[in-house]
């Protein structure tokens, strides 16, 4: 990727760049908790965006994406914006630098990536954080700290895509460490690694490629649901929330309301079970909780899909000890942990009966957790 990234800006900018990565996402347990002030456990995987970049000395940025072979060029004021929606990550990013009052100026670039788009592991954050760690290099001296540097990916979402999401992705592109995952508390914004190598063990994702869009999406409306449901109970998140408080009050909320609330109570409880488990290497307890996550996330949060219920059933089927949907929902991946001598069998079956069922294969992801944002010299 860094030849093909290298040889195009060459031809197009003629100057020498400096390249940046950042990752994309897997998320072990912890799913729609983050803005709920509860815990997430992602890691960095080796799937990254990177970007060569280099100062032009103006005040436009110039910007060919090499995966989509499309070219735009954009100023740095809020009425820059660029109509198209990939760039507007890029812009979103530049502007938040600059509201925070740091400097951005122009600057010419060409990116690429080997994330898969609309699976679930966050290739958007993955571009947010390549670009807020770059423009943190590039013209600010590092100064901007790696926490504010994932809230500017963050905001950019918020504020330029339309995307009302939580602090992980963008917290997992940053901070992601080689073998290790980590856990999050999105109230406190503590955080602690854990390294994770399940001997025995595989962690594979099957993408169903069905296509989620979160832009305009039921994502927000789940938002809304649960910052209701905290509203009625006087607390500030869902973090605060109890199931005796939530029964207390159940007249007060919706139907939907309530199934939401109970969800993302229970899988708060879920994260710390499952950093327990590990610590004592109890796969088979991480597996069941993935499993019951998975049914939350189907039954009472609703954002999973008929493809994606189906995977997870064919898992159980296999035996695997744990799988469920990964990310925010409406279609991309489950994510399965397989014991080493059932892999085969499983991904054999779940090709095949897939295939069988939908007209295609789910494409099989196996993941080495690595380091988020990063120069690459
Ligand atoms: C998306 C959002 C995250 C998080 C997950 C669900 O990936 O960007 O902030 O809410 O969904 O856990």
């Amino acid at each position: 990727m860094k030849d093909l990234i290298s040889q195009l800006f060459h031809q197009r900018f003629a100057t020498t760049p400096v390249f940046y990565a950042s990752s994309g996402r897997i998320n072990l347990i912890g799913e729609h908790t983050d803005y709920n002030g509860g815990f997430v456990f992602p890691g960095a995987i080796d799937k990254c965006i990177m970007a060569a970049i280099n100062v032009n000395g103006t005040d436009k940025v110039r910007v060919f994406s090499a995966d989509l072979q499309q070219y735009t060029e954009f100023g740095l004021r809020e009425e820059d914006a660029p109509a198209e929606q990939w760039a507007r990550y890029i812009f979103g990013v530049c502007r938040e630098i600059i509201k925070r009052g740091f400097t951005v100026n122009g600057f010419d670039t060409v990116f690429a990536g080997n994330v898969p788009l609309g699976a679930g592991l966050s290739s958007s954050a993955a571009l947010e954080s390549c670009f807020a760690y770059a423009l943190n290099d590039l013209f600010n001296e590092n100064k901007i700290d790696k926490f504010e540097l994932a809230k500017i990916g963050q905001s950019t979402e918020h504020n330029y895509c339309g995307v009302n999401c939580g602090i992980m992705d963008q917290f997992a592109s940053v901070f992601g460490k080689k073998n290790c995952l980590m856990r999050l508390d999105c109230r406190s914004l503590e955080y602690e690694y854990f390294p994770f190598d399940p001997q025995g063990y595989k962690l594979v994702l099957v993408n169903s490629k069905v296509k989620h869009e979160l832009v305009d999406s039921p994502y927000n409306k789940r938002r809304q649901s649960c910052e209701r449901v905290a509203a009625t109970l006087g607390v500030e998140t869902l973090r605060d929330a109890t199931i005796d408080m939530l029964n207390e009050k159940k007249d007060l909320v919706s139907e939907e309301d309530y199934k939401r609330a109970e969800y993302v109570i229970g899988e708060k409880q879920r994260v710390l079970d499952v950093c327990d488990a590990l610590q004592r290497s109890d796969y088979e307890t991480v597996g069941r909780l993935m499993y019951e996550t998975h049914h939350g996330l189907s039954q009472q949060y609703e954002v999973s899909c008929e493809e994606l219920d189906f995977l997870n059933d064919i898992a159980k089927e296999c035996g695997v000890t744990g799988s469920r949907i990964m990310g925010g929902g409406f279609g991309g991946c489950t994510i399965n942990l397989v014991k080493d001598e059932l892999y085969d069998h499983f991904i054999q079956v779940a090709k095949e009966r897939f295939n069988e069922k939908y007209g295609h294969e789910p494409i099989i992801i196996d993941v080495v957790i690595s380091d988020g944002a990063r120069r690459c010299d």
